[in-house]
């Protein structure tokens, strides 16, 4: 199959401040993962990125750290370059906005959207503030959200609910600066003439059916409200220079040249390679699929102005996909790097590894709707997914082996049809997490890996090598043959989630170089030769203990503003919902870390010396078949269960129960009387759906 060319972006940070795990979850990891993903697919893909260093996000805190827009995006580009670095974010570019061939680019646009009379001139009223002589473009105005009523609301957009702000439908505007209540003035500005482009607009998005329901509604209600010209000039010492001779004293507006430096960080990269004509294959054949990753609310200007821009000029491709993600919260409330409502990188990188956040993040990321980070859920997914499921199986595979084989890759004598079938299960857990990475479903990804680590778990405990060691040594050498490799396809399935780790995993597996030279399918079927020497196991992923989470938590509480009183602030209160019978009230996040999916029953039988449980052979779909004991014995009898579809909490610890491991749990109702009655699906749900 011909390589599919990608150009996948992640939004351009404003280089005014450092970032937090809230903008990670949004814009960079999915996209890193995303591009991992694709480069060990062998698909052709360039990953872009940069720091967009104009407009009042720079002037503004300019203003506030008494100090220049130059130092500031200087001192800021190098902060968040390096915070990329230490989260192993890929970029094949990370340029700047203010490079000269970013300004010359931006002007061509200008010119050239312009010369076909997709910008105009035309005078409008401004606010002005006469105490600091200036008019107030954008953030330099800050007022109620017509959209959601938050109070202090950016001129430009709002920080709660994300929409994109016309400054002059604020609600009582204050001057950003000084406080004071601005005044209109009129002033000229040029104007992108989103209104002539709408038709070509409105048929392109409308062709994109299968972008994510949250990318689709704000701009599909604006299309339908209809456009208006929007201003891309701005009264400003600090931008792009507008390229007219009767524009002195004007900038390009911040948001009309931040897209171009994808395209400028494309031609930098193209540059850096020696061949400066390779960054057009990428922008301007219809061939490349271009992927935006970005935060909600940069929505507008990727799925309607940024387009528009490329349709007018011509001569580019359009998006093809922008995933866009929700908000990441922080323990219940915004992440605020001002507010010191955030983690501090340089604490968090010396205490925990990059791989374990990568992981955390990826598995809450807020992909259809806000979602948060938790120091307990960090602890929980650390020390039960990655430390006692996945790290714990390769370490109890990895030095069994070295104890029981010489440190080498056992010779086995005869596969049992279970040995076979595990080995094969590897191809379809490749092909599972690689379709959801694919689909930018990255959480279903993040449980589709934990669930196949599950699986080598429980084939590891059903072999039980430590027991054929001294009788069956064939067994157990056949056992332990598809361990190893069952090792290495885990492995492979972390290079995208957790490059760190997998490389580690590689060494430890003897073969370091595979971490690099094994494409993405080769992962589920590569076979470690009989024989081949391993490397020294050392643990993948520590635990993390109570207290380390609870000096965490304490950091948090010393920095928690104290709590207004309804009183002193306007802002709305939250409800309090009452605990009801002594449960405590859960999060969406708490309630989906339970795995519920449809069983059907295939078979089940009386569980011996017990006269409670019930042995059942439970199918999961795509989760395979359970083996799962339930207390339900005195309540059905095991004739009337096989075909029975039940509802099965699938990602329970598997427990011993009279000497045998039950993996699941399946969910009854329990009557007045206390009888039990197993909870099933109303209609077809089939085996492996998911409930939720
Ligand atoms: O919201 C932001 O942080 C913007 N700096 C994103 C710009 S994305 C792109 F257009 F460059
Ligand atoms: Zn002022």
């Amino acid at each position: 199959m011909p390589r599919q060319r990608y150009l996948v972006t992640s939004a351009l940070p404003y280089a005014n401040g450092p970032l937090h795990f809230g903008h990670i979850a949004g814009a960079y990891l999915p996209a890193d993962i995303y591009v991992r993903y694709l480069r060990l697919a062998g698909e052709d893909v360039v990953y872009i990125c940069g720091t967009d260093e104009h407009g009042v996000a720079a002037t503004i805190t300019a203003l506030r750290e008494n100090s220049t827009p130059r130092a500031v995006v200087d001192k800021y580009h190098e902060v968040i370059r390096r915070l990329f670095e230490r989260f192993d974010i890929s970029f094949d570019n990370f340029s700047r906005t203010t490079k000269p061939h970013h300004y010359t680019l931006s002007q061509e646009f200008f010119t050239k959207l312009n010369d076909k009379g997709l910008i105009t001139k035309a005078s409008e009223k401004q606010y002005y503030c006469p105490k600091d002589r200036m008019f107030l473009p954008d953030r330099y105005i800050s007022g109620t959200c017509p959209k959601c009523g938050q109070e202090n609301a950016r001129g430009d957009e709002c920080p709660r609910c994300g929409s994109w702000i016309d400054q002059m439908t604020l609600a009582d505007p204050r001057c950003t600066l000084c406080g004071s209540v601005p005044e209109l003035r009129e002033t000229e500005h040029w104007f992108l003439r989103l209104d002539t482009l709408q038709p070509d607009l409105e048929r392109w998005f409308g062709s994109k059916t299968d972008w994510k329901a949250n990318v689709k509604s704000g701009p599909g209600g604006m299309l339908k409200e209809g456009l208006k010209p929007r201003a891309v000039t701005r009264d400003l010492d600090w931008g792009v220079p507008v390229p007219l001779p009767d524009a002195a004293g004007k900038v390009i507006y911040v948001w009309f040249d931040a897209p171009i430096g994808y395209i400028s960080s494309t031609i930098e990269w193209a540059e850096k390679r020696g061949t400066p004509d390779e960054w057009k294959k990428y922008w301007c054949d219809p061939g490349t699929r271009l992927v935006h990753f970005i935060g909600k609310d940069n929505i507008v200007f990727h799925t309607l102005v940024f387009p528009a821009m490329l349709m007018g000029v011509g001569d580019y491709i359009l998006p093809d996909n922008v995933p866009a993600n929700e908000f990441y919260n922080y323990e219940g409330k915004k992440f605020s790097t001002s507010g010191k409502w955030y983690v501090e990188p340089e604490r968090f990188f010396s205490r925990y590894p990059a791989d374990v956040i990568r992981y955390v993040i990826a598995a809450t990321m807020p992909e259809n709707q806000d979602s948060e980070f938790r120091w307990k859920d960090f602890q929980t997914r650390n020390n039960s997914e990655l430390a006692d499921t996945l790290g714990n199986f390769i370490n109890r595979a990895l030095t069994f082996v070295v104890k029981n084989f010489e440190g080498r890759v056992p010779s086995p004598a005869a596969l049992s049809e279970r040995d076979r079938a595990m080995l094969e299960s590897r191809a379809q857990a490749t092909s599972r997490v690689g379709e959801a990475i694919a689909a930018c479903t990255f959480r279903r990804a993040i449980e589709e890996l934990m669930g196949f680590a599950r699986e080598c778990n429980r084939y590891f405990d059903e072999r039980a090598p430590w027991k054929s060691r001294k009788d069956n040594p064939a067994d157990c050498a056949a056992a332990m043959y598809v361990t190893v490799q069952l090792s290495l396809t885990l492995a492979a399935l972390m290079r995208p989630f957790m490059p760190d780790s997998a490389k580690r995993t590689c060494v430890m597996l003897g073969a370091g170089d595979l971490v690099t030279s094994l494409d993405w399918a080769a992962g589920g079927t590569h076979l470690l030769p009989e024989g081949v020497a391993l490397g020294t196991p050392e643990v993948l992923f520590r635990k993390i203990e109570d207290e380390t989470i609870a000096e965490e938590l304490a950091l948090l509480r010393e920095d928690e503003p104290a709590v207004a009183t309804p009183a002193a602030s306007s802002a709305p209160q939250p409800v309090q919902v009452p605990a009801q019978n002594g449960t405590s009230e859960i999060v969406y996040d708490d309630f989906s870390k339970v795995q519920l999916v449809v069983g059907q029953v295939q078979s089940a039988a009386r569980k011996e010396g017990s006269d409670k449980l019930l042995r059942l052979e439970v199918d999961l779909g795509a989760l395979g078949v359970r083996t799962i004991l339930s207390g339900i014995a005195a309540h059905y009898a095991p004739e009337e269960l096989a075909g029975r579809r039940v509802v099965v909490v699938a990602n329970l610890k598997p427990r011993k129960m009279m000497g045998e491991l039950s993996s699941g749990m399946i969910l009854c109702a329990e009557t007045p009387e206390g009888r039990l009655e197993l909870v099933s699906p109303d209609k077809a749900a089939p085996a492996g759906s998911p409930v939720s």
